[in-house]
């Protein structure tokens, strides 16, 4: 293995529809108009000196080493900035371009510290390399002159360091913060030889900066690097991994000193990334070698008695016996299992394949179930396919960009970067949330429309902007006539009509102003091409799919699904979210999300896996629960799911996992649900495996083993060694012979494997004979369903309401520093950003209760009561509190009801009843929580233990 080291062609590449032909150092090269010079000669294979270009960013020209000579034209224009012409003959290494070179070279290095053989960046410095490129052997100058080798360095952020003495001030840095990042947190301060980088007025820490590391990427020398290169030095190999934190699936190279990892460096055929990546992905993968991770099997009889270290087969004995025990009393269906959407593909169809095949009954689900099950069952209804219909880079096409529910910049960080670009570039913005997200207003982007309306209004809402569409003749006449079903359109016509959905008659309901929702209901039908993005906030409802379905009604009745710019797009929260969905984790689908009922479908399953098969669907998890209170349901096998922390009504959960005999838990540390369970299986992360996540665009992408499983098994392999044990055995070498297998079973994958996921990199599902490169855009000229069907999406108050003890509601959702429930970014310096979960409160909230920004506030609803501390915030409209749920002593899912989806039970995390009061102490739940937490296992709160 080497270290992959991609080629830069200094400037961006041009699509354009014609072509020019020139010729550089002799050779001739056709390339689209508007392609530099210096990315032409790369093509050719010929380097031109560079420092201020790199080909993530736009040509800046402030270096002057490019220069080159072009016949006919007079002086020496720099390449970056200089477009190939037709007919151009270019000289890129002439004696005068080398001495006009090496000047240029001695002045950069008379002020640069000589200390190449102890940089950290030795040998991965664009200095180095170009002082050596223009053969620059001494300084005519000398070093005594007046230099910056004093100035200091700026070590406050966490994972990179800025030595302001080796900067050089080509700016990229600053353009990658612009032009890749869009977050704008640098600029170059003062003039001349005073020049220099500026994060503000402050240090990075405390500056704008998001930590995602483009600048660090982009700094040709050692200015901006790694603390962990600066600690451990150059990586020698690489491997090319996918991102294990959320729904975007960023492709890295994971650079390695043998089975160490020195950086992670977002990979620039990445097709879901580009070469871009967020603080997680990037820096926040420490957590992978914790001194928390339990490499070491473990049981124990009762939760109450301390762990017992046994040997992997002693543990999967033990496992096998007790659900074959509990089976024998209590019945075959008194065990089932839980998938996780942080694992792979292959994991999850494995656990799914053993809880049918060896449990031998449904009774499997997925995390999935509490966030994203109502895309699943919205999009199937109305469109035919349970996943978003477009790629990420369809947002370059888009007009008017419409954000429900949804938080880019903090939950999906890459994707909202890459749509900032587009709206830098005019694309208009309407957002529909309750909270006033960043995208509202950042640097150069404003929404035009930012629709505030109250948690648990959705469905008002979107019936409101149709009912602008209908009745102002805005629908997409020619469109629906061809596409959808005429039939459910004029029913649902005529209901969306009626006064009642009008934004007059629901703006007392939804809070939104009439006149705003009827502009941006104009914008999105007659903006142009009009895409809707959406998440957690659409589908954690009581109508959460009901709402799914009102935008596909939307998206349909104006033409807006089926080609490049347009569609409804869920953004995943987990990596493998999409993945756990469609390798069959539902009880009442197979992979494919088809239904166990289908004789068809489960005589083929039957026959590959030779066993009989349950036609009646499973339990969901909280039937789960339910049933272990009752008694009936008395074991569970859990893979890489915190179901005790992320589980709406905690007090509600934990007393179904007391009630159960048996709880095997397979993890990389020991999570809540643990504290319940008597089988400990170490997990293995994704550094330590193959396989493939699938991602928000429905992209499979490979994962790979960077460094052998701390444990000793991958997951597939321990899940395989149960089965086994269970006396159905699972005989795979390499998880690509399941993916195989997937491919056999599922129509949608029937064109995946591995060796062409190496060959094309990743490739969006459906991948199958008709799609053999896969489908970025769905349901072009066709819905999957055939004909498009339109469904009455009638708005239904939550059971949820407030009340004069409850008067306020909260709500929840995640920040960029923060993944989750806090298992992985708990355990790494993303703490130093918040470590740990407040309550934003609108002044007008807090001033009414006495209180004051950092306050210990006690937040009761109906469920249960925490204390957390108050953070005022003008985000927030006056009656909503929000609030994340990232460390399990905050306790934010105690507070949480057990309302739910109508459809799929998708938890309704968003609207919850509150009352908000001063206190001075922790809640009896939480001092409770603490001392179970001591008295069942052996470690401290993640939090506590961040390094
Ligand atoms: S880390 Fe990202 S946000 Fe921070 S200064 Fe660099 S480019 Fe900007
Ligand atoms: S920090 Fe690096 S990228 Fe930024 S101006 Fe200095 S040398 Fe260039
Ligand atoms: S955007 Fe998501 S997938 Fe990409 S690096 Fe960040 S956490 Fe990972
Ligand atoms: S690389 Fe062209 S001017 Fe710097």
């Amino acid at each position: 293995m080497s270290l992959i080291k991609e080629t830069d062609y200094g400037t961006p590449a041009r699509i354009a529809n014609i072509t020019v032909t020139a010729e550089i150092d002799g050779q001739p090269i056709t390339v689209p108009a508007g392609t530099s010079i210096m990315r032409a000669s790369q093509m050719l294979g010929v380097k031109v000196p560079k420092l201020c270009a790199t080909d993530s960013l736009e040509p800046f020209g402030s270096c002057r080493l490019c220069l080159v000579e072009i016949d006919g034209r007079k002086g020496t224009p720099a390449s970056c900035t200089t477009p190939l012409e037709a007919g151009m003959k270019v000289r890129t290494q002439t004696p005068k371009l080398a001495k006009l070179r090496k000047g240029v070279m001695e002045l950069y290095i008379s002020d640069h510290p000589l200390d190449c053989l102890t940089c950290a960046a030795n040998g991965d410095c664009e200095l180095q390399d170009m002082a050596g490129a223009v053969g620059l052997r001494d300084v005519r100058y000398g070093y005594a002159g007046e230099n910056h080798l004093d100035a200091g360095k700026d070590e406050s952020n966490p994972y990179f360091t800025f030595d302001a003495s080796k900067c050089i001030v080509c700016s990229r840095c600053v353009r990658a913060c612009e032009e890749v990042q869009g977050t704008f947190a640098l600029t170059i301060a003062g003039r001349g030889f005073a020049s220099k980088v500026a994060s503000g007025n402050t240090n990075f820490l405390e500056s704008e900066c998001v930590s995602c590391g483009a600048c660090v990427q982009a700094c040709p020398t050692a200015t901006l690097t790694e603390k962990t290169v600066i600690e451990k030095g150059q990586p020698e190999h690489s491997v090319i991994t996918t991102c294990a934190y959320c729904g975007v699936g960023c492709s890295f190279k994971a650079e390695m000193q043998g089975t160490e990892i020195v950086r992670m460096v977002p990979y620039k055929d990445g097709k879901a990334n580009h070469g871009h990546s967020c603080v997680k992905g990037r820096f926040a993968w420490g957590y992978a070698t914790h001194k928390d991770r339990i490499t070491k099997p473990m049981i124990r009889a009762k939760t109450t008695d301390p762990w017992r270290e046994v040997s992997w087969d002693e543990a999967i004995s033990y496992a096998a016996s007790e659900f074959k025990r509990i089976q024998a009393k209590y019945g075959l269906d008194s065990i089932g299992g839980i998938t996780s959407s942080r694992c792979t593909n292959e994991e999850t169809f494995l656990v799914q394949k053993m809880i049918r095949a060896a449990f031998g009954n449904n009774n499997v689900d997925t995390c999935a179930r509490v966030c994203h099950s109502p895309t699943g069952y919205g999009l199937r209804t109305t469109l035919g396919t349970s996943a978003g219909t477009q790629d990420f880079d369809s947002v370059d096409e888009a007009d008017v960009i419409m954000i429900i529910g949804a938080n880019p910049t903090d939950a999906h960080p890459v994707f909202a970067s890459h749509m900032k670009r587009r709206l830098r570039e005019g694309a208009h913005l309407i957002i529909a949330d309750p909270r006033r997200i960043d995208l509202v207003k950042t640097p150069h982007v404003e929404a035009d429309y930012f629709l505030p309306l109250l948690p648990g209004t959705n469905v008002a809402l979107i019936n409101a902007m149709a009912h602008v569409v209908v009745t102002e003749g805005l629908v997409n006449e020619a469109y629906v006539a061809e596409r959808c079903d005429k039939a459910t359109f004029e029913t649902w016509r005529k209901f969306i009509a009626e006064e009642r959905n009008s934004p007059e008659a629901t703006e007392a309901m939804t809070g939104v102003p009439a006149a705003d929702l009827r502009a941006a209901a104009r914008l999105y039908a007659t903006g142009g091409n009009a895409a809707i993005y959406y998440g957690l906030g659409v589908t954690e409802h009581s109508q959460g799919s009901t709402m799914v379905m009102g935008m596909a009604n939307l998206a349909m009745a104006t033409g807006n699904i089926g080609r490049l710019g347009v569609g409804i797009n869920p953004l995943r929260g987990q990596n493998n979210v999409q993945g756990s969905c469609d390798m069959g984790s539902f009880p009442h689908e197979f992979s494919g999300y088809r239904h166990v009922s289908d004789d068809a479908v489960r005589q083929m399953f039957e026959e590959v896996w030779k066993v009989t098969l349950q036609a009646e669907p499973g339990l969901r998890i909280p039937n789960m629960f339910d049933a272990a209170i009752e008694g009936s349901f008395m074991g569970l096998y859990v893979q890489g799911e915190d179901i005790a922390q992320s589980d709406p009504n905690t007090q509600h959960v934990t007393a179904g996992l007391s009630a159960m005999e048996c709880i095997v838990v397979q993890d990389l540390f020991l999570n809540e649900t643990s504290m319940y369970a008597h089988v400990f299986l170490p997990g293995s992360s994704f550094l330590e495996k193959d396989g493939t996540f699938t991602n928000a665009e429905r992209r499979i992408s490979r994962v790979r083993k960077a460094i052998p499983p701390m444990a000793g098994l991958a997951d597939w392999e321990t899940t395989a060694a149960l089965s086994k044990a269970l006396g159905y055995p699972m005989d795979y070498k390499h998880p690509s012979e399941i993916m195989d297998e997937i491919a056999r079973l599922t129509p949608t994958f029937a064109g995946v494997s591995y060796a062409k996921l190496d060959e094309l990199g990743s490739v969006q599902w459906p991948c199958n004979d008709k799609a053999p490169e896969g489908t970025p855009t769905m349901h072009i000229g066709k819905f999957v369903r055939g004909l498009g069907q339109f469904i009455v999406t009638e708005f239904i108050p939550t059971d949820e309401r407030t009340s004069a003890r409850f008067p306020l509601i909260l709500t929840t959702g995640r920040i960029l520093s923060q993944y989750n429930v806090g298992a992985q970014t708990a355990r790494t310096s993303n703490v130093v950003w918040h470590n740990e979960d407040v309550l934003e409160i609108h002044p007008l909230d807090a001033e009414n209760r006495g209180i004051r920004e950092g306050d210990l506030v006690s937040l009761a609803s109906r469920s249960g009561e925490t204390a957390l501390r108050a953070m005022i915030s003008e985000r927030m409209q006056p009656g909503v509190v929000y609030t994340t749920f990232h460390h399990m002593k905050s306790g934010t899912n105690v507070i949480t009801t057990e309302y739910s989806d109508w459809a799929t039970n998708c938890p309704e995390y968003k609207v919850t009843a509150v009352q908000v009061r001063p206190t001075n102490r922790q809640s009896e739940w939480q001092e409770h929580y603490l001392e179970t937490r001591r008295a069942t296992t052996r470690v401290a709160d993640p939090a506590d233990a961040a390094e």
